[in-house]
């Protein structure tokens, strides 16, 4: 059995020596080290020998696998190594990889985050709400009763999905608006939130006008609020995004839900206020509108106007951009056209 053992070795070593190839190497593994292998067949057949005999044979048999073995490993890796490094027929693996395609942010996704991070350094939170609304927050609690002519103020997508017990209508949300009654239903002052959103409109489109478009809401409610809480908020505001030397107008407007309510406007950045195509010769750009929260909107959720005051307001985000950039058409922006959005 020693003699059968030490040919066994002496085979194996000697073929090791010639094998090229992984496969050549599996294929003397499996002659070699294999279940059907003259050294595997003598380490079963152990068992069956004098004891005297089976120490010996066993001791050396078990050697001459775990040389074998550790050959095997040792040949494997070099033959690997070499095969990285030689270049094989269709495969060149010193060329560079091929780069992932990277995507970027849409311009409306990057224009939210920036004015969220900015309100949220003074303490707002962000949320978000429903895109399909009832009336009742979309209109009715927001001081726009059914039948009033304000609602004209926003052309809407009606919804066939009615509550017949309660005659409640469902709608796409005209405006973030709805929000305010939302999270006022839900929470007690102080509350100051942000909520950015989609929001729909039954309007023509045209360069400046969507069917869906983007706003952010602001709200903030607490004791003893005042317009010149409204003011120095949205001055902070405009001048984080459009830099420190921008000046603010307010001028009155008319929202049912706030009173007074006004429309924010900055001098334009682009010519300073002279005065140009941007601002459309008037020297100023008008950014949003907002207001002192309306007492029957407070009664609405159950705060006592006496105690409790907020200001609100509400920005186009499309807008912002649309003046940066100097983008002429709304409508760009959800073609999905690769050219212009990867230009931001
Ligand atoms: C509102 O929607 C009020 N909810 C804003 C508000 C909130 C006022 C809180 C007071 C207090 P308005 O309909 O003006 O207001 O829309 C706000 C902004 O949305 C506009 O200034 C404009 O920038 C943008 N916008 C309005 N209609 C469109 C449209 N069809 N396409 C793109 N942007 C639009």
């Amino acid at each position: 059995m020693q003699n059968q053992l030490k040919t066994i070795e002496s085979e194996a070593l000697g073929e090791l020596k010639a094998l090229g190839d992984l496969q050549q190497l599996e294929a003397w593994r499996i002659k070699y080290l294999g279940k059907k292998s003259p050294l595997y067949q003598i380490l079963r057949s152990l068992g069956s020998l004098p004891e005297e005999e089976r120490r010996s044979a066993g001791a050396a048999a078990n050697q001459i696998r775990d040389r074998l073995t550790a050959l095997l490993s040792e040949r494997q890796e070099a033959l690997k190594a070499q095969a990285v490094s030689r270049p094989q027929e269709g495969l060149d693996v010193t060329l560079p990889g091929r780069p992932a395609p990277l995507g970027r942010l849409h311009p409306t996704t990057q224009t939210i985050r920036e004015i969220c991070h900015i309100f949220s350094n003074l303490g707002f939170q962000v949320v978000e709400g429903p895109e399909v609304e009832w009336d009742y927050y979309n209109f009715e609690a927001l001081n726009i009763p059914r039948d009033h002519p304000a609602r004209d103020m926003w052309a809407t997508f009606w919804l066939d999905i009615l509550d017949e017990k309660e005659q409640r209508k469902m709608l796409l949300r005209t405006h973030t608006s709805p929000m305010q009654i939302r999270i006022m239903e839900k929470t007690r002052p102080p509350i100051r939130v942000v909520v950015p959103g989609k929001v729909f409109r039954y309007e023509a489109t045209d360069a400046t006008h969507e069917s869906m478009f983007y706003q952010i809401e602001g709200l903030a409610i607490d004791r003893n609020i005042t317009m010149a809480d409204l003011k120095g908020a949205l001055y902070y505001f405009a001048r984080r995004l459009f830099g420190p030397q921008r000046k603010v107008r307010f001028r009155c407007d008319y929202f049912p839900f706030v009173e007074p309510g006004v429309e924010m406007a900055i001098d334009c950045f682009a010519c300073n206020g002279e005065g140009c195509r941007i601002c459309g010769s008037s020297g100023w750009i008008e950014i949003l509108g907002a207001g002192m929260v309306h007492p029957e909107v407070l009664r609405k959720v159950n705060y006592d106007p006496a105690e409790y005051t907020g200001f609100a307001f509400g920005l186009g985000v499309e807008r912002i951009p649309m003046l940066r950039y100097g983008i002429e058409d709304i409508r760009l922006f959800y073609n999905n056209d690769l050219r212009f959005l990867k230009q931001f």
